[in-house]
């Protein structure tokens, strides 16, 4: 719809000038979201704001490739934050998102820009994140890379977001030693090892934010059927090969390790990505033209997930979840212990208020993916037991009794995987309930009741001043009470608005 806007403002001289604005704006801003229209490159000096209107989708696009299949835009993120992100169009799946220490607002002050670099900036909070580059144009691929380049003679890439994942690769994308990918909760992530692609989890909350820090729980190493890793010649990486296959390779383009896919070789380029999944999974996906099929799992076990259960969780292999302690029950996704809540199960058991535990003890346990874990070997449980009793950095140990492997963990417990075998053992420390929570809940209530008091008391002194002020006036005034007392009202009411903001 178009509209018709006449400003009239009196000029310096007296005369009067007339301005005929016609604005297309919502006209535009419907073929925008329609994405009919949208560019398919973006050049110096663009800028966009992000639309807050509650009807617009969660997702705005600001540009296309050049068949419609991927768009860069505002993703809206945690109902009210914004990530700038190349989606999938068709399944609306956020396939690459800009990596920022923390997020935008969904708000409406919010803009990108392209001045050179990629900007995402806030006039009020600052700049989020930049490409600093210094480009002429910004465009998507056929494949999804967000690439900014440089025209002159030639057209050279400056930048690409494929050299920045996030939790996706796509086909053809080459991973190096030098990236990392993260699963979208941030807890699990991939990375390259000399020889093997390691996945890494994160369960201490309290661990600083290195992405290197965490547990490694799957070593995936290469066959070496065809080519073999010469150590110390050179990194590794790894492509998703369009013929359906996760190819690693070292030097030239004979793979040392090669991982099918259950579509393998099927007929077809750009219709495959893999993803770092939540759960720590890595999983392949096949375009079929109306949705994406599985087509790959590295981890084919459920159990043998890094944590399918949640923490203090029994995976039993084809019965699947319960608690460690049978006297809890598994509740939507989750064993609630008392005290060992994800909130609050960062901290080890080395803190002042955090040392009291009790002890769980089950049989026909193990750790999943135990081949690649550290162990010590043991004379008997007692003694694995008290070496982790005395360490209070230890959650717990698994052990086996005819092979006298002592697991410990130093990690708050996760899933273990139920077995037939009485003989392997599990030890764990459970924090007491009643430990920091408790006192976190009654220093909350403390706090609060005391301001309460005091913004009671302070209150009650303002209506006392205030009274007796109007008393006075309206004294000397005579003036009709009712109307004084509205603002006075309304004032009293807007002070209790930010009592409760606050
Ligand atoms: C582009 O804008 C950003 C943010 O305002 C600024 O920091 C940067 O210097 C600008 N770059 C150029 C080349 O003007
Ligand atoms: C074109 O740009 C590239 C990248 O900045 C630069 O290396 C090259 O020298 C430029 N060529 C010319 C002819 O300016
Ligand atoms: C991936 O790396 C190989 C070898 O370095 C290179 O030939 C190829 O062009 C790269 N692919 C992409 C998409 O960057
Ligand atoms: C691989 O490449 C590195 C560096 O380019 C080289 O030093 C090494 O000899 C190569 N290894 C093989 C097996 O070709
Ligand atoms: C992308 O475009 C190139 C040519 O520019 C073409 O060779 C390739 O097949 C296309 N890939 C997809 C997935 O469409
Ligand atoms: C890309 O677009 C083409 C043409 O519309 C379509 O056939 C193809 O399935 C799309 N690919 C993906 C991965 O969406
Ligand atoms: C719970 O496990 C313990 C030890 O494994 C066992 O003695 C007890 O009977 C179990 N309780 C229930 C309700 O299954
Ligand atoms: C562990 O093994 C020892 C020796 O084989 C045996 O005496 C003991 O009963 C076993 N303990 C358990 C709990 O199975």
């Amino acid at each position: 719809m178009a509209r018709l806007l006449i400003i009239t403002t009196p000029g310096r001289s007296g005369w009067t000038m007339l301005l005929l604005v016609v604005t297309l704006l919502s006209h535009l801003t419907t073929t925008l979201t329609a994405g009919t229209m949208t560019p398919q490159e973006l050049l110096r000096g663009f800028s966009a704001q992000c639309n807050v209107d509650s009807s617009t989708s969660s997702f705005q696009t600001l540009l296309s490739d050049s068949v419609g299949n991927y768009s860069l835009g505002f993703l809206q993120v945690n109902k009210n934050q914004l990530a700038l992100a190349v989606i999938h169009v068709p399944s609306e799946e956020p396939l690459w998102i800009a990596s920022t220490n923390r997020l935008a607002r969904w708000s409406d002050r919010t803009r990108i820009s392209f001045n050179g670099s990629l900007v995402i900036s806030d006039p009020h909070t600052g700049l989020f994140w930049s490409s600093y580059t210094d480009g002429d144009r910004v465009r998507i691929s056929n494949t999804s890379n967000l690439l900014i380049e440089k025209v002159n003679t030639s057209v050279s890439v400056l930048w690409q977001s494929f050299q920045f994942p996030y939790d996706t690769l796509m086909e053809n994308q080459n991973f190096t030693n030098a990236m990392t990918l993260v699963s979208s909760n941030g807890r699990y992530s991939m990375k390259l090892g000399s020889n093997f692609i390691g996945f890494y989890a994160k369960f201490n909350v309290d661990s600083n934010s290195d992405p290197d820090s965490g547990q490694i729980y799957l070593k995936h190493h290469p066959l070496e059927a065809k080519a073999r890793v010469f150590e110390g010649q050179g990194p590794i990486r790894i492509v998703l090969n369009s013929d359906g296959y996760l190819g690693m390779y070292q030097n030239g383009s004979t793979p040392v390790d090669v991982q099918p896919f259950s579509s393998f070789q099927q007929p077809g380029s750009g219709n495959r990505r893999i993803r770092l999944e939540p759960d720590g999974n890595l999983i392949g996906y096949f375009w079929t033209g109306s949705s994406w099929v599985t087509d790959f799992k590295q981890i084919s076990d459920p159990c043998e997930l890094p944590s399918a259960c949640g923490s203090y969780g029994l995976c039993q292999p084809g019965k699947g979840c319960s608690c460690l302690d049978n006297r809890t029950e598994y509740n939507s996704g989750h064993c609630d212990i008392p005290g060992n809540q994800k909130e609050d199960s960062g901290g080890d058991f080395c803190g002042l208020i955090d040392r009291n535990y009790r002890v769980l003890r089950t049989y026909g346990v193990q750790l999943p993916q135990k081949e690649i874990k550290a162990y010590t070997i043991k004379s008997s449980l007692e003694k694995c037991e008290s070496s982790c009793e005395e360490v209070c950095t230890c959650w717990g140990v698994v052990y086996s009794n005819t092979s006298g492997f002592g697991y410990t963990i130093d990690y708050p417990i996760q899933t273990l995987v139920g077995v037939q075998d009485e003989t392997k053992m599990g030890y764990f420390k459970l924090k007491e309930g009643s430990g920091k929570k408790k006192l976190v809940v009654w220093l909350v209530v403390g706090i609060g009741s005391s301001c309460g008091a005091i913004l009671l008391f302070l209150g009650v002194m303002w209506m006392f001043w205030k009274r007796s002020a109007r008393e006075k006036r309206s004294y000397v005034e005579e003036e009709g009470v009712g109307e004084g007392v509205g603002p006075y009202t309304d004032l009293g009411s807007d002070n209790l608005k930010s009592i409760e903001l606050s």
